[in-house]
């Protein structure tokens, strides 16, 4: 095999690799395009953290931890060890224990159909607070899906509506739009995505039979 069907054959594999890889980046993007609410935390603000702390250790620790963290973090909102202990601990954990869930991650498994994860560094990890406010205030009643609810951030989530008893259930309101602008800009990609396709697909075709002709 000469050097120059050598190199079209790697260049045809990288082609047929990225076009491979397309739909998974697609998706990618496509999860969680829609705006992000603005939660407007405030750090300094410690009752409101104080707040969330509660909610926290009442409506997620039933299935989620904070297993990177201890309870002892807490003080930092003001709070003493001991009113952590007494408002905040619901099982046998110390002050100076992590974060831990009681929930056995093979029941998760069973009845969400994944694991639950760790929160610690949710935020980090979806790039800000925005993410989950936006999150959590995304829940909508669904009958098609195993347990009523969906998400309009993470469709098909494994979550239920935890908080659906503080906030209300939410009922979908489809509507279609066409959005002329963001068609003709698609229709330009498509075309150009095809024409270098087209070409690609060319040079692979000469490149594969040149040893038969
Ligand atoms: C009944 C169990 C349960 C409770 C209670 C619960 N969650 Fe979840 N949560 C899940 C499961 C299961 C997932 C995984 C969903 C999936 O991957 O489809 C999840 C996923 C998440 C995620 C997405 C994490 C990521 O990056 O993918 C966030 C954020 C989250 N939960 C926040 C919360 C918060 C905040 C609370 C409390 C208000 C809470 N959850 C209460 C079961 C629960």
């Amino acid at each position: 095999m000469n050097q120059k069907i050598r190199f079209n054959r790697l260049f045809a594999c990288t082609v047929a690799a990225l076009c491979y890889l397309m739909p998974a980046t697609g998706y990618t993007a496509g999860g969680s395009s829609i705006p992000l609410l603005d939660a407007q935390v405030s750090l300094n603000n410690q009752g409101a953290i104080q707040r969330g702390a509660k909610y926290f250790v009442n409506y997620c620790m039933g299935c989620h931890a904070a297993e990177y963290v201890r309870y002892q973090l807490l003080e930092n909102t003001g709070l003493t060890a001991q009113q952590i202990k007494d408002n905040l601990i619901f099982d046998s954990s110390k002050v100076s224990d992590l974060m831990k869930t009681a929930l056995p991650q093979q029941d998760a498994v069973t009845w969400f159909s994944g694991p639950v994860p760790d929160l610690t560094l949710t935020a980090r990890i979806r790039g800000g607070a925005d993410w989950i406010y936006t999150y959590l205030k995304g829940f909508y009643s669904d009958p098609g899906r195993p347990l009523g609810t969906n998400n309009t951030l993470y469709p098909n989530v494994g979550m239920p509506n935890v908080l659906w008893s503080l906030e209300g259930l939410k009922d979908p309101v489809y509507r279609y739009q066409v959005r002329h602008q963001g068609a003709v800009d698609r229709g330009w990609w498509v075309l150009l995505f095809l024409s270098v396709f087209s070409a690609l697909a060319y040079f692979m075709k000469k490149a594969w039979w040149e040893d038969i002709h």
